[in-house]
């Protein structure tokens, strides 16, 4: 399986015949490395509806005929536009052609803004994703959760996704106690450095993840890692 970061959270994963993106914002995002009509996936999974996680989720699916995967309320708002979508809430998991996705809490919000002003986007939540016997954890936007070492005991991760850039979410430090607790194998920095009120050096964490036995990866926007 082939995992590549676009930027912020936006995660592109290649296994067998299917093309699965996490969190696709990339028109808006500079930092972005793909275009949203470069996109060719068959499912889109979805953390939470604030706009640089949604981003281009709906233009994407049309084009694909992609199903989006979501929390209950994030896919009612896709269906409602005509869209394939799959509902979750957290604490749920569900077999896909590709694998299995379990949702997990996530301490944020989720909302979005719409011409009839904010909307409810029900809970924010994180991906348990397990394809071929190898299993990606992306944390989506949270604070550090003590219930972060369930997770780790229930599943053995191989790779953690997670974000580093304060503020909105964890900082670095916050997320090097995350891989303890979480017992990954490697660590993925996300949702940092798209704007200057998420700024964070993911060298910084990668050496402070290294230290506590969790091997930190950083990827530049376009890099992948093969799991
Ligand atoms: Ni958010
Ligand atoms: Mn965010």
């Amino acid at each position: 399986m082939k995992l590549t970061y676009l930027g912020h959270s936006c995660i592109f994963i290649e296994s067998g015949e299917h093309r699965i993106i996490i969190d696709p914002f990339l028109t808006g995002n500079e930092t972005a490395s793909a275009k949203a009509s470069d996109i060719k996936c068959d499912f889109i999974l979805l953390t939470h509806g604030h706009d640089d996680h949604i981003g281009d989720t709906a233009d994407i699916a049309r084009a694909n005929d992609a199903t989006i995967v979501g929390n209950f309320e994030i896919s009612e708002y896709f269906a409602a536009q005509g869209l394939k979508v799959h509902g979750m809430n957290p604490g749920g998991a569900h077999d896909f052609p590709f694998g299995r996705i379990k949702m997990t809490i996530a301490h944020h919000s989720s909302s979005l803004g719409t011409e009839k002003g904010r909307i409810y986007m029900g809970n924010p939540g994180g991906l348990l994703i397990t394809i071929d016997g190898k299993t990606i954890y992306h944390a989506g936007d949270t604070a550090l959760f003590l219930d972060m070492k369930l997770i780790g005991e229930t599943s053995q991760i191989d790779v953690a996704l997670l974000p580093i850039g304060d503020n909105f979410t964890m900082g670095i430090d916050d997320a090097v106690k995350a891989c303890e607790f979480l017992k990954a194998r490697q660590a993925v920095p996300i949702h940092y450095n798209t704007w200057p009120i998420i700024a964070a050096d993911p060298h910084e964490f990668a050496r402070k993840a290294t230290a506590v036995g969790c091997d930190g990866k950083p990827l530049k926007p376009g890099e992948s890692l093969e799991i």
